[in-house]
């Protein structure tokens, strides 16, 4: 019963954005919809995407990959194990491989696509299957947060400069939830937020998804044919907190598996990230100070931290 009651709230509240409408729409159309965009960041870090562009085909065929390379050897995908937070290709398990092996159900293969792009060698069609992924859905993220700078008025020219967004940080995760049981392990995927600007994600049609919302858990059951898209760390540290990264997690299925594509969005590696002067003032003084996004992708994410303090002023 409660778990349906928090079914039925996430598919009627959680909000839509009609990418077209922003894109397309006449100047009322947009800015009605920045607007909303707005509201969405702030009341839930987290909203559909209607009418992204995205063929379904091309979706469908980065899931597929996925789940080709997943399905390899254990000696084809042995070189690209165990590596750094910052090595370009990573297949794991876990939220963290080193410390949490049995935290979480779940297969992750991470590959860094901007602002150079990588790809495994094999299957053979995965490089050109994930550079078109890659870029369909960066020209959609940086259309994205175009809409938010414009909703937070901020000059776009200035913040796309401070966080260097001509050469963006993006990653590609594939993720495989196989289906379990086990009473003892409950979460394909631990409460975490995510580094980054945005995070974009498909998935095969298995829920699981939850975000929390005002302190509860709220279960996400996806539109068709929409992309699920989260605030994260990044736009929360920008915002001086205005926009708070969503906390999410992924309960197991017992019966099939789960798949999903995330790709992540972020100012440059280089870009100190901080708070932008126009929303620090003394009434909301800064909360976090400015931290190279490659420091924190070492410091933060290389260890099981789930309380992100490393640029907490406080902390
Ligand atoms: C993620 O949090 O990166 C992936 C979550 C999911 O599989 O839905
Ligand atoms: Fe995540």
């Amino acid at each position: 019963m409660a778990s349906s009651q928090t079914e039925l709230l996430a598919e009627k509240l959680i909000p839509t954005i009609d990418f077209g409408l922003l894109v397309n729409g006449t100047p009322d159309q947009r800015s009605g919809m920045v607007q909303i965009l707005a509201k969405a960041c702030e009341d839930w870090g987290f909203f559909m995407l209607l009418n992204h562009g995205i063929p379904n085909r091309l979706s469908d065929e980065m899931l597929e990959a996925f789940t080709v390379l997943f399905g390899m050897s254990y000696d084809e995908k042995v070189s690209y194990m165990g590596g750094h937070v910052l090595d370009p290709i990573r297949i794991g398990t876990g939220f963290n491989s080193k410390t949490d092996l049995d935290m979480c159900w779940k297969h992750y293969v991470k590959i860094f696509v901007h602002p150079e792009f990588h790809s495994v060698t094999k299957p053979l069609n995965f490089r050109d299957i994930s550079k078109d992924y890659s870029e369909c859905t960066r020209a959609i993220g940086l259309e994205l947060l175009k809409a938010i700078w414009e909703g937070l008025g901020m000059e776009e020219s200035h913040i796309n400069e401070a966080l260097k967004l001509s050469s963006c940080f993006q990653n590609l995760t594939g993720n495989l939830y196989p289906p379990y049981q086990n009473p003892d392990i409950k979460f394909g995927f631990v409460p975490h937020s995510d580094h980054g600007l945005l995070t974009l994600l498909y998935q095969n049609g298995v829920d699981g998804l939850q975000i929390k919302h005002q302190n509860r858990w709220v279960s996400v059951k996806p539109l068709p044919n929409s992309i699920m898209v989260n605030t994260c760390d990044h736009l929360e540290i920008v915002t001086n907190g205005k926009y708070k990264a969503v906390l999410h997690r992924v309960l197991l299925n017992t019966e099939v598996a789960r798949m999903s594509v995330a790709t992540t969005i972020g100012p440059s590696l280089d870009a100190i990230v901080e708070p932008i002067p126009d929303l620090v003032n003394e009434d909301f003084p800064a909360v976090f100070r400015g931290m190279k996004y490659r420091d924190y992708l070492e410091q933060q994410q290389s260890n099981s931290l789930v309380e992100k303090d490393c640029t907490n002023l406080n902390g």
